[in-house]
C-alpha cells in the first residue's frame, strides 16, 4: 500500500488498499485505517477500486450511520435513498455542488462525511477541489477570527434549490438551521470554518449587509487561496472520501459535451455541529 500527499496541506492518494477487503472485515486494521487516514487528512482518494454500490455503503457504514438527502426523503423519493446520485444530466444546467460547499449544512446534524464513487467520466476535466476549513480559519488574521468566534449562522436547503433553479414549495417544509460559525471538529477539538456558500443565508444577529459582506470576505478567502485547496483528478475506479465538516469541495463544470456521473454515500455526523472556543 502506498499513501502519497496531495498537498503538503490537504489530501493523500492511496494506492494498494482494496475498500472491498476493509469492508469485508470492518474491525480489522485496514477499517481502522481508513476512518483514520480520512480524519488525519480530510480528504482521501482510492485508486483502483471496483466496489458494488452495497459495498460502497459499507465503506459509510464503517464511519457511522448512513445519512439521506433531503431529496430522498419525502414519500415521493424513489431509488435507494441511501444513495445521492451527482450527474451532469440532472436537468438544471449546472452540475452538482459547482461551487464551494459542504454536503447539507442545513441539516441539523450535517453529514460528518462523504463518499464518492465516478461511474462514468469524461476523458479530462471533471475534477473535484476541496479547501481546508482548519486552514481556513487559521490563516484569517486574529481580529477576523476573534469577530467570528461565538457567532451563529443560518444554513437553508432552500438557498441551494434556487441556485439550480428550483423555487421551493409552498408549505414545504424545508431543512434549516443555524449552526456555530467556527465549530470545533467532532473527533480533534480543532476549530474549523463552517459557512458556505451553498446553503448559508444569514450571520445571526448581524445587519443584513454587515452579514454579506463578511460571508462574501470569507468565501473569497476560501476561493483565493490556492494554499487551502487540493485538487482530484478522477480515473476510473477512483473512490474519494472527504470530511465534510473539516473540508469544503467544489466539481470543476468544465467538461461539456461529456457526460459525468457518480454515486454518493454520506454518512452521520458524530455530533451537532459545537461552538470553538479558544483554551
Ligand atoms: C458533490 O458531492 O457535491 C459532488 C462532488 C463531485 O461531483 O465531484
Amino acid at each position: 500500500m502506498h499513501i502519497t500527499a496531495l498537498t503538503p496541506n490537504l489530501g493523500v492518494e492511496v494506492t494498494g488498499l482494496d475498500l472491498a477487503d476493509a469492508v469485508a472485515a470492518p474491525t480489522s486494521d485496514r477499517s481502522q485505517l481508513v476512518t483514520q487516514l480520512l480524519t488525519q487528512h480530510g480528504v482521501v482518494a482510492y485508486r483502483d477500486q471496483s466496489l458494488d454500490r452495497e459495498q460502497h455503503k459499507a465503506v459509510g457504514r464503517l464511519f457511522g450511520e448512513l445519512h439521506i438527502h433531503p431529496s430522498q426523503r419525502g414519500p415521493k423519493a424513489t431509488g435507494d435513498r441511501e444513495i445521492f446520485t451527482v450527474t451532469s444530466e440532472n436537468g438544471t444546467g449546472r452540475v452538482n455542488g459547482g461551487r464551494w460547499h459542504s454536503d447539507v449544512s442545513c441539516d441539523t446534524n450535517p453529514p460528518g462525511g462523504s463518499i464518492l464513487r465516478l461511474l462514468e467520466g469524461p476523458p479530462s476535466g471533471g475534477d473535484t477541489l476541496f479547501a481546508d476549513m482548519h486552514r481556513a480559519f487559521t490563516t484569517l488574521s486574529a481580529p477576523i477570527r476573534d469577530l467570528l468566534v461565538g457567532l451563529d449562522a443560518e444554513h437553508d436547503q432552500r438557498r441551494d434549490l434556487r441556485w439550480y433553479g428550483y423555487e421551493p414549495i409552498a408549505g414545504v417544509t424545508y431543512p434549516a438551521c443555524a449552526h456555530p460559525v467556527v465549530t470545533s471538529h467532532p473527533i480533534t477539538g480543532l476549530p474549523l470554518l463552517f459557512v458556505n456558500e451553498a446553503f448559508t443565508e444569514r450571520i445571526v444577529g448581524l445587519g443584513d449587509h454587515e452579514s454579506a459582506a463578511i460571508l462574501a470576505m470569507l468565501y473569497d478567502h476560501i476561493a483565493r487561496r490556492p494554499d487551502l485547496h487540493c485538487r482530484i483528478r478522477w480515473q476510473p475506479g477512483t473512490v474519494v472520501m472527504w470530511d465534510n465538516r473539516a473540508v469544503q469541495h467544489h466539481a470543476v463544470d468544465d467538461y461539456a459535451p461529456y457526460l459525468r456521473h457518480a454515486e454518493r454515500v454520506t454518512f452521520s455526523g458524530a455530533r451537532q455541529p459545537e461552538p470553538w472556543t479558544p483554551s
